[in-house]
């Protein structure tokens, strides 16, 4: 198959587009045609050695979690899915070895769901990772949180911060979304209240929406920002990061998503009930994916960026 693939720890110029061997269908794998694989920050950190503590790593390694595609094949334990079933996937296992910016992954049942009818391939790619991080991050004990409650959200017109803006919305939340230039457009669209990130003035525009304090924050950039953000919280808020474990020293969570079928198939309803939208602002295709990741890289776009596989 051709694929892109790495053979040692880099940036983007390590990635090559060639020929690998077609990977082998497990008991619990499906084996998908890609379609189409978002791209996400954690790629090219996992792919740069941020994460070698944490991960076993199988040289060549195909980078690339997020896919939606065709299935092909279903592994010897798997009944749930029908060659020519359209799915979608988060496909995270704790070694990096097999991603999805190939013509053909071997997912893990566990990381699929169908694919959301009324979202194309791209769209569809794009959804998995940051929408299950934002479903899991606002749910979980992390931030647990309810109708009427105040929600800070951060790079809310990033990734992860899209969706979460429009989960929280749904669940019932009042949403301040910080975000700069651009971006305070698209969060206003989402739903949420604006917030401009600026050192000097965040704290006071905050408190001016929110006087008596927010309920929860999602922090998903970490820095400076982390720490005021604590400080924004009414008696008995919550914190959570999913970017920075300095927020535990202020008292919050350090928040990892992981791939869950049955999270991943309740984004799919709400993407078909027109809950969750989701924006694709750039596409490349297979060959191209080193411009993918580092157009990812220098932010900018308030969309995600998608690898696509003809
Ligand atoms: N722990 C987990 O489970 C988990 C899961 C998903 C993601 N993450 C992490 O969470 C972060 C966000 O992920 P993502 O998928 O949302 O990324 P993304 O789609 O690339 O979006 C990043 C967002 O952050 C904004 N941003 C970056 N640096 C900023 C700064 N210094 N000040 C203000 N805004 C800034 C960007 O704004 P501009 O476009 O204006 O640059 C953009 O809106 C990444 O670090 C990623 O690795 C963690």
């Amino acid at each position: 198959m051709k694929a892109i693939s790495y053979n040692r720890y880099g940036g983007p110029e390590v990635l090559e587009y060639g020929e690998l061997p077609d990977p082998k269908v497990g008991p619990d794998e499906v084996l998908v045609r890609v379609r189409a694989a978002a791209v996400n920050p954690v790629d090219w950190k996992a792919q740069a050695g941020y994460l070698d503590g944490m991960l076993d790593v199988v040289f060549p390694v195909v980078p690339g979690w997020d896919v939606s595609g065709v299935v092909v094949r279903t592994g010897v334990s798997v009944p749930e899915y029908d060659a020519g079933d359209e799915v979608m996937g988060y496909v995270r296992e704790d070694v990096l070895a097999h991603g999805t910016f190939a013509e053909y992954v071997s997912a893990p049942v566990r990381t699929l769901a169908r694919k959301p009818r009324s979202l194309g391939f791209e769209e569809a790619a794009a959804l998995p990772l940051a929408g299950l991080t934002a479903y899991q991050v606002l749910q979980a004990q992390a931030l647990a949180v309810r109708p009427g409650d105040t929600v800070l959200v951060h790079a809310a017109a990033g990734g992860v911060g899209s969706m979460a803006v429009q989960i929280a919305r749904h669940l019932g939340c009042r949403v301040l979304g910080a975000a700069r230039d651009a971006g305070l457009e698209r969060v206003a669209e989402l739903g949420a209240e604006p917030v401009r990130y600026d050192e000097g003035t965040f704290a006071e525009q905050v408190r001016a929406l929110a006087p008596q304090g927010v309920d929860a924050v999602l922090d998903t950039i970490g820095g400076p920002f982390l720490e005021l953000s604590a400080r924004l919280l009414a008696p008995g808020g919550r914190l959570a990061s999913i970017a920075d474990g300095e927020v535990l020293a202020l008292g919050g969570r350090y928040f990892w998503v992981r791939p869950d079928a049955a999270d991943l198939a309740a984004l799919a309803d709400l993407a078909d009930a027109g809950v969750l939208t989701v924006r694709v602002a750039r596409t490349f295709p297979l060959e191209r994916a080193a411009d993918a990741q580092r157009a990812n890289a220098a932010g900018g776009l308030n969309g995600k960026v998608v690898v696509t596989v003809p």
